[in-house]
């Protein structure tokens, strides 16, 4: 977390004061709350109103796609179509499909290109062929495997032309490149506090005024009846400071791990020329490098780098134990062998270059290793 966080939620951490009692730590508590949802808002271009706190990037997630959903078909009951991309996180992508398994909706996934960008012709497809059936269309800000940033204006476009809703899952964007709500004409946008130096377990849904939202959390009515549950104000005031902070530095920053990100790549395609970098060269998030190493399983690499004090994810997901290649990867029709050698290096405002000349010194040694681990266990 970045220190100005750490240091406003330990603030906190040592006060009572449940936000929705009535005596005066309450109050104290309450007090708090406001002036992070003012901060969080001033942020990021929205209002104060607009924002509901949430559990984080997941339960905001979720309150989109299944109250947003739950709402527009109350309205409508033929607004059966949820229109979506194939590369979401799990969070949008898993309740998609809960509504077409128990809420009789129909998921539409939206192809995407080799770099992992949505497919603006499928979606206008999608939408023209009957749009008054299209009850909410959900496309991420950026890609949390191959950092893509997706077409988001031009989604909105086509979306408000026949006046249906837009969400974007925008965790991975927030912090990272400028994210302003009003410009951006969405109607909802999920983000969280650990991917932009707050804390986790915290996060927020921006909802435009008057925004079709179900609750999908029922209970004591926070949040003006969207969202129920004790707010945690300590965690809320760390997201929005931290918010703050990056947003701040934004400039600065995006600057510095661009650069940084871009001598990370080219170091690994000079000291492993078969590599294959994953997701769109330039239009990316600042801290996002993936890369296939062919012949490499990626699980080696990662114990190997990992056994080196390098810190970084493969391009499998574990489902009850069992590694799934990836979706996003598989969506952009990526080879099974990078698919399988795929790893996920995340720079962020901490990282330094010497951080990069570490993960260089023991990157081709590790890759010859994981090669022959790889080779071994084929052979054997
Ligand atoms: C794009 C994206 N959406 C949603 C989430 C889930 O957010 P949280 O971990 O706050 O539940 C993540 C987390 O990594 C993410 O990358």
């Amino acid at each position: 977390m970045v220190d100005a966080a750490v240091q406003a939620m330990c603030s906190e951490l040592a006060l009572v004061g449940n936000p929705s009692s009535l005596h005066t730590a309450g109050r104290r508590a309450r007090r708090v709350v406001e002036e992070s949802r003012e901060l969080l808002a001033a942020s990021l271009g929205a209002r104060p109103s607009e924002v509901v706190f949430t559990s984080g990037g997941t339960e905001a997630d979720n309150l989109a796609v299944i109250g947003g959903y739950s709402a527009r078909r109350a309205a409508d009951p033929r607004r059966r179509r949820v229109l979506t991309s194939a590369v979401e996180h799990h969070a949008v992508m898993d309740s998609v499909q809960w509504l077409a398994d128990h809420a009789d909706a129909e998921a539409v996934w939206l192809p995407v290109d080799r770099l992992g960008r949505v497919d603006l012709e499928a979606l206008r497809e999608a939408i023209e062929s009957d749009p008054e059936s299209v009850a909410l269309v959900s496309v991420m800000w950026a890609n949390n495997e191959v950092g893509t940033l997706q077409p988001i204006e031009d989604v909105v476009e086509l979306a408000h032309a026949h006046g249906i809703p837009v969400h974007t899952d925008a965790v991975q964007a927030v912090g990272h490149v400028p994210v302003d709500f009003a410009a951006s004409g969405v109607d909802l946008l999920s983000l969280t506090g650990h991917k932009l130096g707050g804390p986790m377990g915290a996060g927020a849904l921006l909802a435009v005024r008057g925004a079709a939202l179900a609750p999908v959390q029922h209970g004591g009515g926070q949040e003006r009846g969207v969202r129920s549950g004790t707010l945690d104000a300590p965690a809320i005031r760390g997201l929005s400071v931290a918010a703050q902070v990056a947003t701040a530095e934004l400039t600065s920053s995006m600057a510095r791990v661009t650069a940084l990100r871009d001598r990370l790549i080219d170091g690994i395609l000079r000291a492993v020329p078969d590599a294959v970098l994953h997701g769109d060269p330039t239009d990316r998030l600042p801290g996002n490098v993936n890369v296939g190493f062919p012949g490499c399983e990626g699980d080696s690499l990662l114990y190997l780098l990992d056994a080196q004090g390098i810190e970084c994810s493969t391009g499998s997901a574990c489902q009850a134990g069992v590694p799934q290649p990836s979706h996003v990867l598989l969506a952009m029709g990526v080879p099974d062998d990078l698919i399988r050698g795929a790893l996920r290096l995340t720079l962020g405002h901490s990282t330094t270059e010497a951080d990069l000349d570490a993960a260089l010194a023991v990157l081709p040694a590790a890759v010859e290793r994981a090669r022959g681990a790889g080779l071994a266990s084929r052979v054997g």
